[in-house]
């Protein structure tokens, strides 16, 4: 299969190096990215055939990913327009609608995905939304690329995708400002800079994994680390005083309510 990418930055390189790390490369891959040193880096790290402009390079590839800037997307689609073919426009742009995106590009064989930063380190989760002019190869298509920087789940209204923006597109940030409060409540116990960030870390990483490994419900989790009377309770009882659960809960819907924003500006 021919995959096209416009854009050939952090989100392209996760997808890339996850395409080309998977047991069958069957891809022929060409990056159209605007950046020349970007583009050596791209030829250099992945043996990908690069462009400078989106031209009929791009006429054979089954699957073009969109992975530009959000501010970006409407220009680089008008552009697509102009490259003959049939093809799946793959969004990862966060924020654009599919519809706009259909709109701009004339075509309805479109998919939005809203990826999350964990993508990175093949560790993510993808949000995945398809337009009715998606046929179901594509869809196998676009599940199979996503698939290489984490887990794809799809959605069958377009409105979960401001959701996942919430949960997991933004939640990594949630987490890394615990991590570092408990970070530094170690640092204030004692213990050095790096220490504690050790500590706070393999915490969470710890009870991630635990997380991810059971099927209990997580108050069970985490009721079976809280013995009356001891200190976690002491802890959690803090907690609870200080709304800490209900004030995650009103983040993550600050979050949606931003994303609603978003997509109604970008889209227009
Ligand atoms: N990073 C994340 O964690 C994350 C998570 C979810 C979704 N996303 C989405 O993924 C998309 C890409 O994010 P990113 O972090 O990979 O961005 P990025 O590192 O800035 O990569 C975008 C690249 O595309 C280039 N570009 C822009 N317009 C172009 C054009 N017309 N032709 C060729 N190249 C062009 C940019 O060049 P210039 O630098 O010259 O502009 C840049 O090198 C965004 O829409 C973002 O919303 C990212």
């Amino acid at each position: 299969m021919k995959l096209g990418f416009i854009g050939g930055g952090n989100m392209a390189a996760a997808l890339i190096g996850g395409l080309r790390r998977r047991a069958n490369k069957g891809e022929e891959i060409i990056v159209v990215e605007r950046d020349g040193s970007r583009r050596s880096l791209l030829e250099r790290d992945f043996g990908v055939g690069t462009r400078a402009t989106i031209d009929a390079g791009l006429e054979e590839s089954a699957i073009v990913v969109l992975a530009v800037k959000p501010a970006d997307v409407q220009q680089v689609c008008e552009s697509l327009r102009a490259v003959p073919g049939q093809r799946l426009v793959l969004s990862i742009a966060a924020g654009i609608p599919s519809a706009a995106i259909a709109r701009w590009s004339g075509t309805d064989a479109v998919v939005r995905a809203m990826p999350n930063t964990l993508a990175l380190i093949g560790q993510g989760i993808t949000g995945l939304f398809a337009r009715s002019g998606v046929s179901s190869e594509q869809r196998a298509a676009a599940t199979r690329t996503l698939r290489v920087i984490g887990e794809a789940v799809w959605f069958g209204d377009e409105a979960m995708l401001d959701a996942v923006t919430a949960i997991s597109g933004s939640g990594p940030a949630y987490v890394f400002y615990f991590i570092e409060a408990l970070q530094e409540a170690a640092r204030q116990m004692g213990m050095g800079t790096d220490q504690a960030r050790h500590f706070a870390v393999q915490t969470f990483v710890g009870a991630a994994q635990l997380a991810a490994q059971s099927t209990e419900d997580l108050s069970l989790l985490r009721e079976r680390v809280t013995s009356k009377g001891g200190t976690t309770a002491a802890a959690l009882e803090r907690l609870r005083e200080s709304n800490v659960g209900p004030a995650i809960t009103a983040a993550a819907f600050a979050a949606l309510e931003r994303s609603r924003e978003m997509a109604r500006t970008l889209g227009s």
